[in-house]
C-alpha cells in the first residue's frame, strides 16, 4: 500500500521525508521518491526499490535541499515498479504530486487529456491526476483541486506542490486516509500516524473532500468551495510499535479491518466497463474460453481460497477444477495434460511446495497462472500469467486479508471465464461484477455488525478442547478456513466437515456441550444444513450458526446466531469469513496467546 508524507518547516526536508517514509515501510512498497522546493524550483528524486536505493541515488546525484516537500512509497498497481512509474509525478509545468489510492476512471481521463495535447511518461493513474490538476490550474490551488475532484472517481489521498507557490503544500483526500501533523513551527502530512510520531503527537484527521494548506505560518483547512473549516486537534497516545499497528492491539486485527480496502484495491483495476478484464495480466477471453481442465495448487489458507474457486468456477464455467495441496501435488504424478491451466495461489510467492509444484506443472506443459501478493517474488516471476493481489503486506502469520483478496480474484476469474465461454450473458456478468465490487463496503459493515458477538462467543470456545465446523458447498469450503484459523492461533483442536458427511462417522465425536460452528449462508442448501445441525444439536452440541440476515432459523436449532448481510449467494463467503476470522482472533486473545506469531509457525514457509 502506498505511503504519503509531506513536510513544511525549518528542518532539512529531504531528511524528514525519508525518515517519515521509513516509518511507513511496514505498508510494503517497491519504489520511493521525494519532491522538494530547492531555491524555489521543485526537484524530484525517485528510485525503484527500497528507501536505501533512493538514498544511494540522492547521495550520488545530490540530495534535494529545502524546507518544503512531499514523499512517497509506491506499491505498484498501475504499471510495473520502476523509477518512471514512481511518485512524485509532474503534470505540465505547474503541478507535482504524490498519490495513494486508485483513480478508477483514469483511462477515460487520460484519453481526454491526450486529445487536449497532453503527453504522459508513466503508466500510472497518478500522472493522469497530475496532468488534470495542471490543466485545471489557473493560479488558484483550491479551485484546481476542486475542479479535478469533480471529475476523478475512486479513492485517493494527494499531496500537491504548485510550482509558483514555493511556500505552500496542499493535501486532499477521498476515502484513502491522510493526517496533518502539527508541531512548533512545522507541519506534516502522512498516510498514517507512525510517519510523524517522532516529530509530533498532534494531528488533524483530514475528512473526505477537505483540503489542507500547509505553510510556514501554520495549517488551515477548507472545503472544495474554499469555505474555511475548523478541525479538532487530536493527540496520539501511542508508542512507535502501537502506531505501526494503527492503534490495533495486533496486526491480525488491523489486517481484518483492512480487508475492505484490500478487496477494492485488488478488484477495481481489473474491471473495465462493468465486467472483469484480466488482459493486463495476460489473460485474454480467448485464452480463458479454451481451458478444459484447471488445477488449483496451494498450501494452507491459499489452498482454501482455491476451494472457494473450485465451487464457483465449476458452477459458473462448467470446467472441472481439481484443488491440490502443493506438497501432495508435486509427489503424486499428477495427470497434467498439455494446455491444462494450473493456478498457483500464494500470499508470499515464496512457499517452497507451491513453487516446486508450479515448476513441475510448467515442465509437464501446463499453462501456469500465479495469484500472488508479494511483488517480485519467485512464483510471481516464474509464472506464465500473473495476477497480483493488492492486499499490502500481511504481517500476522494468520492470513486474513490475503485470503479475502485471493477469493475476490477467484470470483473475477470465474465471472470472466463464464462470460468468455458464453455461459452467462453480458448483463449477468455485469450484475455479478457489480455485486463483487459492493462486497468491499459490505465487509466493512459486517466487521462492525459481528465483532461484539464474536468477542462473546469466543469466550465459549476458549473452554473447549475440540470443536467442529460444518457446512455444505461453499460453506464447507469456508469452514475449512475457519477451522484452520482457530487451530493455528488459539491452539484449540477443530475439524471442518461437510455437514452431510457427519453421520458417516464423525458424529460419534459429539458430546454434551461440544461447540459446533455451522456455516449456513447457501440458501439453496439451507434446509439440508439445518437437518444436519439438528442431528448434532440432538446429541448435545452447542451450536453457533453463521448465516445471512434473512435466513429463517428457529430458536430450537441454534444456541447462538451470527448474521451477516445477505448478498449474492455465491459471494457469501466474502462476508461469512469475517466472523470466522474474528472468532479465532478473540479466542486466541482470551487464551493469552501470541496472536500475531503463533507457536511453531512462520509467515513464509520457504522449506519443504
Ligand atoms: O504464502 P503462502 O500463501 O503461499 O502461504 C501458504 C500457507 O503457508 C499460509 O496460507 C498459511 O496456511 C497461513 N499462514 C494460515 O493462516
Amino acid at each position: 500500500m502506498c505511503g504519503i508524507v509531506g513536510y513544511v518547516g525549518a528542518k532539512d526536508c529531504s531528511e524528514v521525508l525519508v525518515s517519515a517514509l521509513r516509518k511507513l515501510e511496514y505498508r510494503g512498497y517497491d519504489s520511493a521518491g521525494i519532491a522538494v522546493f530547492e531555491n524555489d524550483k521543485i526537484r524530484i528524486a525517485k528510485e525503484k526499490g527500497r528507501l536505501d536505493d533512493l538514498q544511494k541515488r540522492m547521495d550520488a546525484e545530490g540530495v534535494p535541499c529545502g524546507h518544503i516537500g512531499v514523499g512517497h512509497t509506491r506499491w505498484a498497481t498501475h504499471g510495473v515498479p520502476s523509477a518512471v512509474n514512481s511518485h512524485p509525478h509532474r503534470g505540465g509545468k505547474n503541478v507535482t504530486l504524490v498519490h495513494n489510492g486508485i483513480i478508477e476512471n483514469y483511462k477515460e481521463l487520460k484519453e481526454t487529456l491526450k486529445d487536449l495535447g497532453r503527453t504522459f511518461v508513466s503508466e500510472t493513474d497518478t500522472e493522469v491526476v497530475a496532468q488534470l490538476m495542471d490543466f485545471n490550474y489557473m493560479g488558484d490551488p483550491v479551485q484546481a483541486i476542486a475542479r479535478t475532484l469533480s471529475v476523478v472517481e475512486g479513492s485517493f489521498a494527494l499531496g500537491i506542490l504548485f510550482a509558483d507557490r514555493p511556500g505552500e503544500l496542499y493535501a486532499v483526500r477521498r476515502e484513502s486516509p491522510l493526517i496533518v501533523g502539527v508541531a512548533e513551527g512545522e507541519s506534516f502530512i502522512a498516510s498514517d500516524v507512525p510517519a510523524i510520531i517522532k516529530y509530533t503527537t498532534q494531528y488533524y484527521l483530514l475528512e473526505h473532500d477537505e483540503i489542507a494548506k500547509l505553510t510556514f505560518d501554520g495549517v488551515s483547512f477548507c472545503d472544495l468551495e474554499g469555505n474555511s473549516i475548523e478541525k479538532e486537534l487530536k493527540v496520539a497516545d501511542w508508542d512507535q510499535e502501537a502506531a505501526e499497528k494503527g492503534g490495533y492491539e495486533h496486526y491480525m486485527l488491523k489486517e481484518i479491518h483492512e480487508q475492505p480496502t484490500a478487496v477494492k484495491t485488488t478488484i477495481t483495476p481489473r474491471i473495465s466497463d462493468g465486467v472483469p478484464n484480466l488482459e493486463e495480466c495476460s489473460i485474454t477471453p480467448e485464452r480463458l474460453s479454451d481451458i478444459n481442465q484447471i488445477y488449483i495448487v496451494a498450501c494452507g489458507t491459499a489452498m482454501h481460497a482455491g476451494m472457494i474457486g473450485k465451487y464457483v468456477i465449476e458452477k459458473l464455467c462448467k470446467v472441472p477444477v481439481i484443488v491440490d495441496i502443493a506438497s501432495e501435488f508435486r509427489y503424486r504424478d499428477p495427470l497434467i495434460k498439455e494446455g491444462d491451466l494450473v493456478v498457483i495461489i500464494s500470499q508470499s510467492g515464496e512457499t517452497a511446495d507451491s513453487l516446486a509444484a508450479m515448476r513441475l506443472a510448467k515442465k509437464m506443459g501446463a499453462q501456469t497462472l500465479a495469484i500472488v501478493n508479494a511483488k517480485g517474488s519467485s512464483i510471481a516471476r516464474e509464472a506464465d500469467m500473473l495476477i497480483y493481489t493488492h492486499a499490502g503486506p500481511e504481517i500476522a502469520v494468520a492470513s486474513t486479508k490475503a485470503y479475502m483478496v485471493q477469493i475476490s480474484v477467484m470470483y473475477l476469474l470465474a465471472f470472466e471465464m463464464a462470460y468468455s465461454k458464453g455461459l452467462i450473458s453480458e448483463e449477468e456478468c455485469r450484475r455479478l461484477t457489480s455485486e463483487l465490487v459492493g462486497t468491499s463496503d459490505k465487509i466493512e459493515m459486517t466487521i462492525g455488525l459481528v465483532e461484539p458477538a464474536c468477542k462473546v462467543f469466543a469466550q465459549e470456545l476458549t473452554e473447549a478442547e475440540n470443536l467442529l465446523y460444518i457446512g455444505r458447498g461453499l460453506d464447507y469450503a469456508l469452514s475449512m478456513e475457519g477451522s484452520l484459523k482457530l487451530k493455528e492461533i488459539s491452539y484449540i483442536h477443530s475439524e471442518a466437515y461437510a455437514a452431510g458427511e457427519l453421520k458417516h462417522g464423525t458424529i460419534s465425536l459429539i458430546t454434551e456441550g461440544m461447540p459446533v460452528i455451522a456455516v449456513a449462508t447457501q440458501n439453496s442448501l439451507l434446509d439440508k444444513t439445518i437437518s444436519n445441525i439438528k442431528e448434532v444439536k440432538a446429541r448435545g452440541a452447542k451450536v453457533l450458526i453463521v448465516c445471512d440476515d434473512e435466513a429463517q432459523i428457529s430458536d430450537d436449532v441454534a444456541d447462538a446466531v451470527i448474521r451477516v448481510p445477505k448478498i449474492e449467494e455465491c459471494l457469501m463467503p466474502m462476508l461469512a469469513a469475517v466472523p470466522l476470522q474474528l472468532l479465532a482472533y478473540y479466542a486466541s486473545v482470551l487464551r493469552g496467546n501470541d496472536v500475531d506469531k503463533p507457536r511453531n509457525l512462520a509467515k513464509s514457509v520457504t522449506v519443504e
